[in-house]
């Protein structure tokens, strides 16, 4: 089943990088006031760049926007250098123009991890919802720290990492070694993220075709979390050739 998933093929990861902070930016051209959803991992980095040079340059604002991001480390304080809230003031928002206090990452350090879910699950309800979620994708099809096996209708919780997730993220990317590496996270559910009005999903590499191939040409399954997102009305996935090879 192909769904209504929309497909973007680029030459590389740069064209990647660039046709999806266009889609950001004429959002927020257009709404300034616009309640985006964030990734982190490698992916994304380009994209950031790309925003963040759009601000300098080009006058993109991001002052009255707001942004929710996918996942944290369970464990990890927003100034450890593996937290996913460092990554995005390192990569994003100390770049531009969005205020600190608009920007929402779930707490890795939160006592009661069940009433931080809950709170960030209305705190996005507050805000009206996200008009537009930027995703990543791993080679095992997850989407934010949603693992296979996670349900269609998720919602922000607790999660456990599989070793696959475990290893891919301590192949000296990010952390050095596999015993570094938290073992549960925060994560916005699977329903959550199809909740967003509009979702860009990225992929680049060889290393994501089997994920590519399987969400967008595969059966509607928790086994691959990403193809849970064949039926959103207003799903692209933005890819180079090389994680479009298995398609
Ligand atoms: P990556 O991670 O961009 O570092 O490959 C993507 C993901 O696991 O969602």
């Amino acid at each position: 089943m192909a769904g209504n998933i929309k497909l973007m093929v680029c030459d590389n990861a740069d064209s990647v990088a660039k046709e999806a902070a266009k889609v950001f930016s004429a959002l927020i051209s257009d709404r300034p006031e616009a309640v985006i959803g964030l990734a982190t991992g490698s992916t994304p980095e380009n994209t950031y760049a790309e925003l963040a040079r759009m601000h300098k340059e080009e006058g993109l604002s991001f002052a009255k926007v707001t942004s929710f991001n996918l996942d944290e480390y369970w464990g990890l304080d927003g100034d450890h250098d593996q937290s996913y809230r460092y990554f995005m003031r390192t990569n994003l928002f100390d770049k531009v123009d969005i205020r600190p206090w608009n920007t929402f990452v779930l707490n890795g350090k939160a006592q009661f991890p069940a009433i931080e879910c809950e709170a960030y699950e209305q705190k996005i309800v507050s805000m009206g919802g996200v008009d537009l979620w930027l995703l990543g994708i791993g080679g095992n099809g997850h989407i934010a720290f949603n693992e296979p096996g996670s349900p269609v209708d998720s919602r922000t919780r607790l999660v456990s990492l599989t070793q696959e997730t475990i290893d891919a993220n301590s192949d000296g990317r990010f952390f050095k070694d596999a015993s570094e590496v938290p073992r549960c996270a925060l994560s916005t559910g699977i329903g959550t993220i199809r909740e967003a009005r509009g979702l860009v999903l990225l992929a680049t590499g060889a290393k994501k075709a089997d994920a590519i191939a399987a969400a967008v040409n595969g059966p509607f399954t928790p086994d691959v979390p990403a193809s849970l997102l064949q039926d959103h009305p207003d799903c692209t996935f933005i890819v180079d050739k090389d994680a479009a090879s298995k398609l």
